[in-house]
């Protein structure tokens, strides 16, 4: 067994649990979820079609800028504890709202989202906190961003401020296209989200994401994930939402951990108390590991999806009591998180053409699949009038296994992966291939 055990008991009572979002990630969640005894229903909102084969899993059709409708309705279901996972409703402030109206939420308010809904806030944050990052300029105009990109010694990283859905960053490979991306964002791509843009100086090292479960004031730790984030085999092509993850990764060392539990998540935690900003959901720290130690690439105020779907399968039952404990800002700082022994690795299957355009309404054929420790937790998926399974999204599927090494674990991956189809499926083959021992013998 590898580590450790939770608190298992509730601190009230926690039958009915509300996820707010439509993705894999809140499927995980609520896979998750359901596993505890005590929890009786898992509603979401919306969830998508693969949410219906979850145990306890009920969807439900409003829709959350209703404020008012959404109130009357979680007061009519009794719902004990709400999971907000995506970042627009947060940074929104819907956890404040819900908040007012005395429901427990894990999920931090506005003012904490802007951790990730205002990069130039993110960074001047972390300046004020002495916490490693690339270096940055914020600037307000192109001639401005130009005088920058001119005079820099170094290669830039140029970045929408606002919420992009994971496409305001640009990594160019020269000047010329420093300036295009800057010239991009600035003419209106993403909307009111660039009318500041970041520039970054560009760091090097492998990336890992940490998440802190946090009350507020006290913290624990998940399990360390590593995302692949560019579309192509061998870490080439465009920059997507995530194309696989594994954890543990064991990159994180333990002397890693410790310089970053006291170089980066201990001050953000205490330089958001010095911001009286009351912090009740996961902080996403999402990290290089450079040569000089490492820093921080961006902060989420959410789960990282496909990191979120690899974790969950290692969590156990008492999962829901830690964001229970969060929600109501009641952590005592001595929970430990009961993984399971396994390591969990998870492949996504994307629409031909993702991140760019790509077409939706294909329908998706499941043969026999190993099931043992192996879920799959639908991305982007809906049913038609006959209840057929079809594509709705760029991310369409996500596969998870578990098992005692990774080679284990994307071996079933990848055999379950051949067992599904749908047109235009597309997913990288080397996911995980830092931690396979088999996987220069494949290729
Ligand atoms: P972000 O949305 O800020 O996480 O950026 C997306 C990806 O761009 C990151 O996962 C990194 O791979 C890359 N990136 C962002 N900032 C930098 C930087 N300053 N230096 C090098 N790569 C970066
Ligand atoms: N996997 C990256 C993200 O969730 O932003």
């Amino acid at each position: 067994m590898s580590i450790y055990s939770t608190s298992s008991q509730s601190l009230s009572r926690l039958e009915n649990i509300l996820i707010i979002g439509n993705g894999g990630r809140e499927n995980s969640l609520a896979w998750a979820i359901q596993k505890n005894e005590f929890v009786k229903k898992v509603y979401l909102i919306p969830g998508n079609a693969g949410s219906e084969r979850i145990n306890k899993c009920e969807r439900i059709n409003i829709d959350i800028k209703n404020r008012n409708d959404l109130v009357e309705k979680l007061n009519l279901l009794k719902i004990d504890l709400i999971l907000i996972g995506p970042e627009i409703p947060l940074a929104e402030g819907l956890a404040d709202f819900l908040r007012e109206k005395d429901f427990k939420v894990f999920g931090p308010g506005k003012d904490g989202a802007k951790l990730e809904y205002s990069k130039s806030w993110a960074k001047e944050f972390m300046q004020d906190a002495n916490i490693p990052t690339a270096k940055f300029w914020k600037v307000n105009s192109l001639e401005k961003a130009k005088e920058i990109i001119h005079s820099s010694s170094y290669p830039l990283v140029v970045k929408a401020d606002g919420l992009a859905s994971g496409k305001g960053v640009f990594i160019p490979d020269s000047k010329n296209e420093c300036l295009r991306a800057a010239e991009l964002i600035f003419n209106g791509k993403f909307g009111n989200s660039g009318d500041v843009v970041v520039l970054e100086e560009k760091i090097q090292g492998p990336e890992v994401s940490v998440f802190a479960l946090c009350d507020g004031k006290k913290y624990i730790l998940l399990p360390s994930a590593q995302d692949h984030k560019r579309l192509n085999e061998k870490d080439k092509g465009p920059n997507t939402g995530g194309m696989g993850a594994y954890s543990p990764a064991p990159l994180l060392t333990e002397d890693y951990l410790k310089t970053i539990i006291k170089e980066i998540i201990e001050p953000t935690i205490n330089e958001l108390n010095q911001k009286n900003i009351d912090y009740k959901g996961v902080i996403y720290f999402g990290l290089m590991i450079t040569k000089s130690g490492p820093k921080v690439i961006e902060y989420n105020c959410r789960f990282g999806d496909p990191e979120c779907q690899t974790i969950m399968p290692l969590m156990d039952q008492n999962f829901v009591f830690l964001l229970e404990k969060c929600a109501m800002g009641k952590l005592t700082g001595y929970e430990k998180i009961n993984t399971s022994n396994k390591v969990s690795g998870c492949v996504i299957a994307t629409s031909k053409g993702y991140p760019y355009e790509y077409k939706t309404g294909f329908p998706i054929k499941i043969g026999k699949i190993d099931s043992t420790d192996c879920q799959i937790f639908d991305s982007g998926t809906c049913f038609n009038e006959n209840r057929e399974l079809l594509t709705a999204g760029g991310r369409v599927l996500s596969i998870v296994c578990q098992d005692k090494d990774f080679d284990l674990v994307f071996e079933k991956a990848y055999k379950n992966l051949k067992e599904i189809n749908f047109d235009g499926i597309y997913f990288r083959n080397d996911i995980g291939h830092q931690v396979r021992r088999n996987f220069s013998k494949e290729n």
